[in-house]
């Protein structure tokens, strides 16, 4: 398939990869088996863990990951922010049949471009049960100077098995106007977001934190990921500012911080330097929730004083999308856009529980179509009262001077406007990583012609 050439160039389909991995790893999917924290029944692992391994491979390196799956239904994996050839972006029933349980499954790309991503489920609400996991693409000549980077992984935690609303009758603990007989209305009241029964860093509950260890002097670069479901987290290092050089893994101009807000899906590079030594909590509040925050120790020599625990609302410099300037702005995105979408997010209509874009609900919704080449514009209003964070599949897209995969679109009428240019044909969703809202329909594919 020839691509039309808007912007002067010629897209043609990324090629599958076909030769031998630099990296082979091999993951199996499976419920929970042990019964440590946040071990129970419900949850479901990546090789026996939540998160998964971490998987990390450079720039341009060839990755092969053979999925097993021994849980007692399909699964799929998707590599969020990724831009992989269409075939193996992990999305059932669009970019592939769903992986049988017994079944493997052979996922090959390069990983490239470098950057801060993860992996997970694309099933149902596989995610929220744990099927989640850091993917890290090194740079190959790093522009940040650092002398070690740390992992930080954020999930909200349930112990029961995750049902949408409609699903968990009456008593469900759901909170804000959505009592009665379940039939959850149309209305604007509430939001679908479950109880959780708390927060973890890189699988662990605050009563168990994990302590990053450090040496006095040393320049952290934190790799913060947002792997909830449902949750914003306000994240604030306590005793340190950090220095932004990251969004969704692509680089910006740094930008010093006290805390910064993201929501499911999105990441964050951050470079702390160790240089008020003592033990500092990092913590991650949810903003939508009333749960105790998600908390990890940062520590280092002289490590007996302990910090008075301090919230992120009290922070005066909290990141904005405004402070975020990408360093290699997008390509064939200025100017006027050759195809624009205005799409509104609500929750849906009767009786059933809905959420649409543009009051369709996926799968039963229409594809945007596009063209190879084109410079796409998305504009989005939120004409619901919570925060959407919506994901494209296979692109990066402009948002202000951001380069990112994620952008949060406020409630109450909040607007987000991304752009990007169809420059990997096939079909991609594009979606609210809020789980419950994407189980419920807030998604579209988006389909070259
Ligand atoms: Cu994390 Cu459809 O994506
Ligand atoms: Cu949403």
């Amino acid at each position: 398939m020839p691509g039309t050439e808007s912007n002067g160039r010629e897209v043609t389909p990324r090629p599958t990869v076909t030769e031998e991995p630099d990296t082979s790893v091999q993951l199996t999917a499976a419920p929970d088996t042990d019964t440590g924290a946040t071990g129970t029944s419900s949850t479901w692992t990546y090789d026996g863990r939540t998160p998964g391994p971490e998987l990390r491979v450079r720039e341009g390196d060839v990755l092969g990951v053979e999925l097993a799956n021994d849980l007692p239904t399909e699964t799929t994996v998707h590599w969020h922010g990724v831009p992989v050839p269409n075939p193996v972006d992990g999305v059932p029933g669009v970019t592939q049949d769903p992986i049988l349980p017994g079944e493997t499954y052979e996922y090959t790309f390069r990983a490239e471009p470098a950057g801060t991503y993860f992996y997970h489920s694309h099933v149902g609400l596989q995610l929220d049960r744990g099927l989640l996991g850091p993917l890290i693409v090194e740079e190959r000549n790093p522009h940040v100077e650092y002398d070690r980077d740390i992992v930080v992984v954020f999930d909200d935690y349930l112990a029961e098995e995750p049902r949408l609303p409609s699903e968990r009758g009456t008593n469900g603990g759901m909170g804000g106007g959505m009592g009665g007989s379940g039939g959850m209305g149309g209305g604007m009241m509430g939001d679908v977001r479950p109880p959780y029964d708390g927060h973890l860093v890189n699988g662990r509950l605050p009563n168990d934190p994990a302590t990053f260890e450090v040496t006095e002097g040393e320049r952290i670069r934190f790799r913060f990921v947002n792997a909830a479901s449902a949750t914003v987290y306000g994240v604030r290092l306590a005793g340190h500012e950090m220095t932004v050089t990251h969004a969704d893994g692509r680089p910006v101009e740094p930008v010093d911080v006290d805390s910064f807000v993201f929501g499911a899906g999105e990441r964050y590079d951050a470079v702390v330097v160790a240089d008020n030594s003592g033990s500092w909590s990092l913590r991650a509040d949810a903003l939508d929730g009333n749960e105790s925050p998600a908390r990890a120790v940062f520590r280092y020599d002289s490590a007996d004083g302990t910090d008075a625990p301090t919230s992120p609302s009290s922070s005066s410099n909290q990141l904005t999308y405004g402070d975020l300037h990408a360093l290699s702005p997008l390509d064939g995105v200025s100017g006027n856009p050759d195809r624009t979408f205005d799409l509104s997010l609500s929750r849906g209509g009767g009786p059933s529980y809905t959420w649409v874009i543009d009051g369709q609900a996926y799968p039963d919704a229409d594809p945007l179509q596009i063209r190879p080449g084109e410079h796409v514009r998305i504009r989005l209003t939120n004409r619901s009262p919570v925060v959407h964070p919506m994901h494209l599949h296979g692109h990066f897209f402009a948002v202000g001077d951001a380069v990112k995969d994620t952008v949060l679109v406020p409630g109450h009428m909040g607007q987000a406007t991304i752009d990007f240019r169809a420059d990997n044909p096939g079909r991609w969703l594009f979606h609210c990583h809020n789980l419950y809202h994407l189980d419920a329909g807030m998604a579209r594919v988006l389909r070259y012609v």
